[in-house]
């Protein structure tokens, strides 16, 4: 495959093989499938095709050494947090356990379980369910040789028969979910299919002829128009209602960029929101270096919102990042005298990174759900921004 004409990092030989390798199975896909696959489908096997797809590759992805960085990356901040969220939700419910969607490098995990031996928590266990089998034995080597607490950790290989009595939690998740990608045109729409041409990948139309699709609702909601590109998310919903079925009783607390549906929708966001990470560097050409770079999409939070209403679960709040962690306690965490300068500046440095609207602060929100709960959680009192995902009745 031949690379772009921009200034990427060279691939050393490894690289260059593992990509080759993903390019020939996603070419015997394409071809299989008489010359083109959804992107969906594209982005699904070249993110987690099992043993080769990007999460499933042995290399670094998160943290300094890796293609991105993510909160719990940046320090203990993030984690004392959400931490305190759910030692909140837990004492609600009088004791629960936890489960963590897609927990990277556990470092969340670790953090959440460092905070909670510090206070008198009733939890009971903590479940991981993780899609990759290369994230996972990474999570297990490294919570079994670091954390407290850590023969409370379970890994779970999916949620068939699973019940949960407490909160689930997930961190960037929602976002490396495989996503449709669409083009409107003068009378519904086209999906934007994975072609190869030479030997490269390419965007190629299929006239949708079929109305009442989901993106034919979301052209009529937003009142999109001919040109106008996005992408939309069916196995956000999926996941959504597994999650309620195992619900019994308790919280989501659901991280990730994203948007409203009327600003993810926006006119002026009409080549959609798709964002890949090579070794630091990002860029919006998912069709290139399969296996090799992370594919994102932003998220829908209305659409979230309203399939988590219709699929029984309530809505407890939506915030963005920065007030959330504030609300969660992020500012008690300076007050320990007896930090050094050096430890206070790597603090207060991380707390920019979190909060700052130009970082992560306003661009991350925080959608938060229920199930037969009474009470709301208490990152969500002041700056609950609900009202504008501008929900409407199914
Ligand atoms: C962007 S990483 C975020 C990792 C971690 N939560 C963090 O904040 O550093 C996405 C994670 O979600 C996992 N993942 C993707 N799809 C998943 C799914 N359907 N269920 C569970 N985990 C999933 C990936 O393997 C990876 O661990």
């Amino acid at each position: 495959m031949s690379l772009p004409n921009r200034k990427f990092p060279e691939l050393d030989h490894v690289e260059q093989e593992h990509m080759e390798f993903v390019t020939q199975m996603l070419q015997q896909q394409i071809s299989s499938a008489q010359g083109k696959i959804p992107f969906s489908e594209y982005m699904n096997m070249a993110l987690h095709a099992p043993e080769c797809g990007y999460y499933n590759s042995g290399c670094r992805k998160i943290g300094e050494g890796g293609d991105f960085i993510t909160a719990p990356e940046l320090g203990s901040l993030f984690g004392a947090c959400v931490a305190n969220q759910c030692n909140e939700a837990l004492h609600q419910l009088s004791g629960g356990s936890i489960l963590e969607l897609g927990a990277g490098s556990g470092a969340l995990c670790a953090q959440i379980l460092e905070r909670l031996s510090k206070v008198d928590c009733p939890l009971e266990t903590y479940y991981i369910l993780e899609t990759s089998g290369d994230l996972r034995q990474r999570q297990q080597e490294f919570i079994r040789s670091t954390c407290v607490n850590a023969d409370k950790v379970f890994w779970l290989d999916n949620l068939d028969d699973f019940s949960l009595h407490g909160i689930v939690i997930a961190n960037e998740v929602f976002d490396a979910l495989p996503v449709d990608r669409f083009e409107v045109g003068i009378e519904g729409f086209s999906f934007l299919d994975v072609e190869v041409i030479g030997s490269n990948f390419e965007w190629v139309k299929t006239f949708h002829k079929a109305t009442n699709h989901g993106i034919d609702k979301i052209i009529d909601r937003y009142g999109l128009t001919e040109g106008y590109c996005s992408e939309y998310c069916p196995s956000a919903s999926a996941l959504l209602r597994t999650l309620s079925t195992i619900l019994q009783c308790g919280y989501c607390l659901f991280v990730d960029y994203g948007y409203s549906g009327s600003e993810y929708y926006h006119p002026q966001r009409n080549d959609g929101t798709l964002r890949c990470h090579f070794k630091h560097l990002a860029h919006n050409d998912p069709l290139i270096f399969p296996g090799l770079q992370d594919i994102t999409a932003h998220v829908d939070m209305t659409a979230l919102a309203e399939t988590a209403i219709a699929s029984d679960l309530d809505l407890i709040g939506f915030i963005d990042q920065a007030n959330f962690l504030v609300n969660a306690g992020l500012m008690d965490e300076l007050l320990d005298l007896n930090l050094s300068v050096e430890a206070q500046m790597s603090l207060s440095n991380e707390i920019k990174r979190l909060t700052l609207p130009s970082q992560m602060g306003e661009v991350f929100k925080v959608l938060a759900l229920g199930k037969s709960v009474e009470h709301g959680l208490s990152a969500f009192r002041n700056g609950n921004r609900i009202h504008s995902l501008q929900l409407q009745e199914a």
